[in-house]
This record gives C-alpha cells, sequence and structure tokens, in this order.
C-alpha cells in the first residue's frame, strides 16, 4: 500500500507492508538515529514525534501515519547539537546508544512542561532507559539546559 506522510519536513510517498513497522520504514528512508534497544516498547531508544508528540517507532504501524508529520533527530540537529553539548558537560553521554531516543523525548518536554521539576522530568523520562549513567548526569543536563532556555526567554 502506498502511504504519504511529511518527515523532517520533506513530503513523503512510499509503498509500504501492511505490518510494516514505522521505526524500520523511517530508518529505511535514511532516519539511522532510530535505534532498537527492545522492539517492545521499554526502552524509548525508537522514540520520533508523530504530529509533535513523542510516540515509539517499534510500535507504531507504517500504516497509520498516512497523512501526519513526523520528526526525528535528523529534523532537529541544532536543537539536538545544543542539548548534546549539556549532556556531554555533565558526563550524561556515554556510549550514547541510547541518546537520540532520549534527546527526543527531553526536546518533546520541554515543549510541553512549563518549568518542570525535577519530579516531573523523571516522570517524563521514565520510559528512556539508559544502560551507562545512572541517570543522575543525564538529570544535572536537563535541569541546566531547561535553565538555560529560561534565561533566553527571559533575556528575548
Ligand atoms: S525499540 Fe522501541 S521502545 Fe525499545
Ligand atoms: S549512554 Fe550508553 S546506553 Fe545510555
Amino acid at each position: 500500500m502506498e502511504i504519504r506522510f511529511i518527515l523532517n519536513k520533506k513530503q513523503i510517498s512510499i509503498d509500504v507492508k501492511a505490518d510494516a513497522v514505522l521505526m524500520d520504514v523511517l530508518r529505511s528512508l535514511g532516519c539511522k538515529s532510530i535505534k532498537c534497544g527492545c522492539e517492545t516498547t521499554n526502552c524509548g531508544l525508537c522514540t520520533v514525534w508523530i504530529d509533535g508528540k513523542s510516540r515509539l517507532s517499534c510500535s507504531v504501524l507504517a500504516a497509520s501515519v498516512d497523512g501526519c508529520e513526523i520528526t526525528t533527530l535528523e529534523g532537529v540537529e541544532e536543537e539536538a547539537a545544543e542539548f548534546g553539548r549539556f549532556l556531554a558537560a555533565e558526563g550524561g553521554e556515554q556510549c550514547g546508544f541510547c541518546s537520540p531516543g532520549f534527546i527526543m523525548n527531553v526536546l518533546a518536554m520541554k515543549r510541553e512542561l512549563q518549568d518542570p521539576d525535577l519530579e516531573e522530568i523523571k516522570e517524563y523520562l521514565a520510559g528512556n532507559l539508559c544502560r551507562c549513567t545512572g541517570y543522575m548526569s543525564q538529570l544535572r543536563a536537563i535541569q541546566k539546559y531547561m535553565a538555560a532556555q529560561k534565561e533566553k526567554e527571559v533575556q528575548a
């Protein structure tokens, strides 16, 4: 079946099987930032945005995104790189395997929550697993990043 959607601001038209999984289709279109850590909705590595909301692309049928707008890390590179600098400064990026999905969810949280406290941040990111960092460095990076964004808004 043919489906059409917008991927990182580009119109896509592609033939997919009825049971094709979105994660595989997006990777076949070059979005290699999307990683597969479990295929069972447990790790968060495959996070993308569908119509602006974080979704686990391993659990979405490609056919269901016909007409949708999809964003992957490749579509928010500049913003991701900015947060990545905070992550690196806090030692929150080690093997980096979890980073793309994690960053997509952090950037989604920034859009969705106003001034979240530590518990809200933890809750929002509970689905993003990391085998390396122990999470504290990631949380420090997020808090510093969010504070810097707030500062920018005040100055604007
Ligand atoms: S690969 Fe999708 S949640 Fe793990
Ligand atoms: S940095 Fe290695 S899994 Fe998160």
